[in-house]
């Protein structure tokens, strides 16, 4: 079997040449009983391929046929020992990892920066975070990575019940922070490493970039499909390597984290983007850097773009995200999608595109009209953005079960965030669960509010921004 082959793809092909009834899930039996405007904008092809486990086509938790040779081919193009296929996108991935790699109670080094689904993992294995404050690039009002010296520090100083470090890397802005020391460290002290690399599945196929987390040694490392490489939405993979974590613990947290009825098609667009990957992968990376390069240049032109240059040493830049500044994010967003362009995400003083092999020429040209059309810019405003660094005093699993009650976002300063206050996008924590909400908090998530951003765990509607705080006799730390 080699790298030209996709044997889960291949399966499902078969049942599709062979089926003359379904009497079997789903329900819309390959389209004749779905919506009718579904059946137009998708076809019948792809519907008729949406089905899930079915004699012949293996099961995603306990695979032996083609699944299992699918992800076998996936481990040996990404080069770990273990590779498994997500259908619950890296969210899922990451709770698992957790979960595989900590006991309960167990303590866990990682970034303030880390995706909410790090923290959900947090929650659901009954963890302790260590929390290590984030690099930022206030131009840009971004989070780059952990401080280095903070994070070397807390692996050296860590206690024994610390099991894990977990890593984000790249961002979701395409910053690419140096984890060789950290790993290096934290496997002298038998803590499992796990890299959320969500934004960085090209880094393995372009020379240009710095190598993957897996071949800097990463024990666990969750690549989303759907970001930068053209894997259907959701899609993803976990990739495991060494024997510092017993895999049948990771299978067995996947199974709790993943649908029991998984999408083929999900998977089989898995198998198909690990073949391009395989035969195309020095061609797309090539196609992509050719695009974002024509992209970056015409914006240039008119705003200021985050570059190599504007990061500290140890990080570097991935130059498929595209980091606009200008004067408002919201209003370049609308003027841009009224000309048919449409961005990743817009903040109050930057604008974030993803460019990727598949953007062709009709895009950028499309783009030229669009910022040749624009109105002038307006100095880019809104101070920066307050990435929390209140003191933390409860878990987030110790949080999450408190009682709580509401209070006004302005009379919030020394309450306990219950369930934490995500700016969207891009949804990291700007306030963690279990943080002292500080005075500089307040202050800056209002000015936020009042950019047109919007924040969960703020409630807005009805006046007067509130938010829900830990009762004052649930906030004792454990
Ligand atoms: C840094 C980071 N990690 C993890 C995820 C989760 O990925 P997915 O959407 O595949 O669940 C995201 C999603 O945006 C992300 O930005």
């Amino acid at each position: 079997m080699g790298q030209s082959e996709a044997p889960l793809w291949t399966a499902l092909e078969e049942y599709r040449a062979k089926v003359r009834a379904r009497f079997h899930m789903p329900g819309h039996k390959g389209g004749a009983g779905a919506a009718g405007p579904l059946v137009g904008s998708l076809g019948r092809g792809a519907l008729e391929l949406d089905v899930t486990e079915l004699a012949g086509l293996d099961e995603l938790h306990r695979p032996t046929g083609p699944i299992a040779r699918a992800q076998a081919l996936a481990a040996e193009l990404f080069g770990s020992d273990l590779t498994f296929f997500l259908v619950n996108g890296a969210s899922a991935g990451l709770v698992a990892a957790l979960l595989a790699a900590c006991p309960a109670g167990a303590k866990v080094i990682l970034p303030r920066h880390s995706h909410r689904s790090v923290v959900t993992g947090l929650i659901l294995g009954d963890l302790e975070p260590i929390w290590i404050d984030v690099s930022l690039q206030p131009e840009f009002d971004i989070t780059v990575g952990c401080e280095p010296r903070a994070l070397l520090l807390a692996i050296e100083q860590a206690p024994d019940e610390a099991k894990a470090v977990v890593l984000q890397r790249p961002t979701y802005e395409g910053v690419i922070e140096d984890i060789e020391r950290a790993v290096r460290l934290a496997h002298e002290r038998d803590m499992v490493v796990i890299v959320d690399e969500a934004h960085g599945t090209h880094l393995r196929f372009d020379p240009q970039l710095p190598p993957s987390a897996l071949e800097m040694g990463a024990d666990v490392v969750v690549n989303s499909l759907h970001k930068t490489v053209g894997g259907l939405t959701q899609t993803a993979m976990l990739h495991v390597q060494g024997s510092r974590l017993d895999v049948e613990r990771v299978r067995l947290a996947l199974n709790m984290m993943q649908s029991t009825s998984p999408s083929y098609l999900l998977m089989s667009s898995i198998d198909l983007l690990r073949r391009e990957l395989a035969l195309e992968g020095a061609r797309m990376v090539e196609d992509a850097r050719q695009a974002a390069s024509q992209v970056r240049k015409l914006f240039r032109e008119r705003f200021r773009l985050l570059e190599a240059r504007d990061l500290l040493a140890g990080y570097e830049l991935d130059y498929t995200k595209v980091l606009v500044l200008t004067g408002s994010g919201f209003r370049l967003r609308d003027s841009l999608a009224r000309a048919g362009v449409f961005v990743e995400y817009a903040r109050p003083r930057t604008v974030l595109l993803i460019v990727t092999h598949g953007d062709g020429a009709q895009d950028v040209s499309q783009l030229r009209q669009a910022i040749y059309a624009l109105p002038d810019d307006g100095e880019a405003s809104v101070p920066n953005v307050p990435y929390g660094r209140g003191e933390v005093v409860l878990s987030p699993r110790r949080a999450f079960e408190a009682a709580t009650r509401e209070v006004q976002l302005r009379r919030a300063v020394g309450e306990i965030s219950w369930a934490g206050i995500t700016l969207y996008p891009p949804g990291a924590y700007a306030v963690l669960p279990g943080q002292v909400i500080t005075e500089e908090d307040v202050e800056a998530l209002l000015r936020c509010l009042e950019a047109g951003w919007s924040a969960h765990g703020i409630l807005t509607s009805g006046g007067e921004p509130r938010v829900r705080v830990v009762r004052g006799e649930d906030c004792c730390p454990r």
